[in-house]
């Protein structure tokens, strides 16, 4: 088995982190044919020593050209060259995703690593389950079942269940939607309803414009259903309306997709001049909207502003929102809300994806609405998350690296931390993290292109304020190690 020949010129006054340059680099030199299949790689140490790196660096790099294929590891004996990359690539219908979005995916597969038992885990997007009214959703169903029988196990309108799109309506009109029963699609949670407006609106290869970073999962959709996805930079008020301006300009989408109340990773919540802009700009360009609340009711301090579709004259913004994250989300419920002309195609697609949402979930949702319970729930779940929220703040000032960011979210589930510039990465600290047990989402997840090495969102919502302090203790440990590792290679290179 041969030996791999490395060459590797890191520069460390570049922006680019050590350990993405070391990435680059192994992978040109085994695309452009300097490392042949099956050559072994240097052990991450005698590598790390050698370009005077930390170790986790080089651990880390080499986990994530695994992910990719470039390399394959075997237990005992080392990392090597893989031996199938040519002929896998081959078999695929498509080219590779670009540079980004492999890196994204690879950086998935490390973020397995946090189901592992024993971990705290800040990385999902899911509230507390401990929240879920679990007993009033039994007696719901048993309720349903008995007053409806057989009628709400068949197939149920591709619309939506009548009395649960009609609640929908009064729910969206109390918060300044004006919106007939008709305008209401109920959907399999907010995610279908994102597909769902993807498949509607655009074709292959068309754009779609969202803030940088944005929701996971409308990356996700926008890969599945081939559409381009462009990120413009956000401000603390959300996506920046002038990088908005550029991108209609020039790319012409489809489609805008924003999260104006506590947005997915920010937390940012857009203030009503931004909101106002937004409309008046997609309106003048006719670009539909598609504002996503899911996390509109997870509001801690300040008032209530309205949604877009409420500031909406002319009929171009479409409303998501879902009772998922507020009461149940594996029952699956969420809705949408639009104007007439983009509801007949709404519905063909629903009916083309799976006919209807189930019935009995739908009554089982209409009934907890009826009897108060997503009221009484969303006081509770304001409440604890508030503590934990608070809990939060503390313990990321009084572990987090010194020089770190964050803003105290008005609202969500999630704080959306920068670590100091200079110092590791948040690939690199969850690395280290998961050898603590500890895990958290790594930001680069959430960019539709470059950014976010040094960010991390961390779910505090889902601890108890005990748990959430002894996971940003570890974290802090964790990074905390990665730089005593530096500082100690650097003291070795010297002597
Ligand atoms: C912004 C956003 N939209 C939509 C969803 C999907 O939610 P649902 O469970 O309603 O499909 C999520 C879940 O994480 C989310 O964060």
């Amino acid at each position: 088995m041969p030996n791999a020949s490395l060459n590797i010129k890191l520069q460390r006054e570049s922006e680019e982190p050590l350990y993405r340059q070391l990435i680059q680099q192994i992978r040109a030199q085994i695309d452009g044919g300097d490392l042949t299949a099956g050559a072994r790689l240097p052990a991450s140490r005698s590598l790390a020593r050698q370009l005077n790196l930390s170790r986790i660096s080089v651990v880390n790099a080499y986990s994530e050209l695994r992910a990719a294929g470039y390399l394959s590891a075997q237990a005992g004996r080392g990392t090597f060259v893989a031996r199938d990359r040519a002929s896998s690539q081959a078999a695929q219908p498509q080219p590779p995703a670009p540079g980004t979005r492999q890196r994204a995916t690879s950086i998935r597969q490390m973020m397995r690593l946090a189901r592992r038992p024993g971990v705290i885990d800040f990385s999902g997007g899911a509230p507390p389950s401990e929240f879920f009214p679990v007993r009033y959703l039994q007696e719901a169903i048993n309720q349903v079942i008995e007053r409806d029988g057989a009628e709400a196990l068949a197939y149920e309108a591709p619309e939506g269940y009548g009395p649960l799109r009609a609640a929908v309506r009064d729910y969206v009109r109390a918060i300044g939607i004006d919106c007939r029963v008709e305008d209401v699609l109920i959907t399999g949670g907010a995610q279908q309803a994102i597909d769902l407006v993807l498949q509607s609106l655009l074709r292959d290869g068309d754009t779609l414009v969202t803030a940088d970073p944005t929701y996971l999962g409308i990356i996700d959709i926008a890969e599945a259903r081939r559409a381009q996805i462009h990120g413009a930079p956000i401000d603390e008020d959300g996506i920046r309306i002038d990088a908005l301006e550029n991108a209609l300009n020039h790319l012409r989408p489809r489609l805008i997709y924003v999260m104006p109340s506590y947005q997915n990773p920010t937390g940012h919540l857009m203030p009503l001049h931004r909101r106002r802009q937004l409309v008046r700009l997609a309106a003048r360009h006719r670009i539909p909207i598609l504002e996503d609340e899911v996390y509109r009711e997870f509001r801690y301090d300040g008032d209530e502003l309205p949604p877009l579709k409420a500031l909406d004259e002319s009929g171009i913004v479409i409303h998501t929102n879902a009772f998922t994250k507020v009461l149940l989300p594996g029952i699956r419920i969420g809705y949408l809300v639009a104007d007439g002309p983009y509801q007949e195609r709404l519905a063909r697609v629903k009916q083309a994806a799976d006919i209807s949402t189930p019935g009995l979930n739908q009554r089982a949702i209409h009934l907890l609405l009826e009897r108060g319970v997503l009221a009484k729930q969303l006081e509770r779940n304001r409440l604890e998350l508030r503590r934990r929220r608070v809990a939060a703040l503390a313990a990321a000032q009084r572990y987090l690296p010194a020089g770190s960011r964050w803003t105290a979210p008005g609202g969500g589930l999630f704080l959306w931390v920068e670590l100091p510039a200079a110092g590791p990465s948040a690939a690199e600290t969850f690395i280290a993290g998961i050898g603590r047990d500890v895990a958290f989402a790594i930001g680069r997840l959430f960019y539709t292109g470059e950014g976010g090495e040094q960010a991390m969102r961390l779910n505090f919502g889902i601890h108890q304020p005990a748990v959430i302090e002894e996971g940003f203790r570890r974290i802090g440990a964790a990074w905390a190690a990665l730089v005593e590792e530096y500082g100690d290679v650097e003291r070795r290179a010297v002597l």
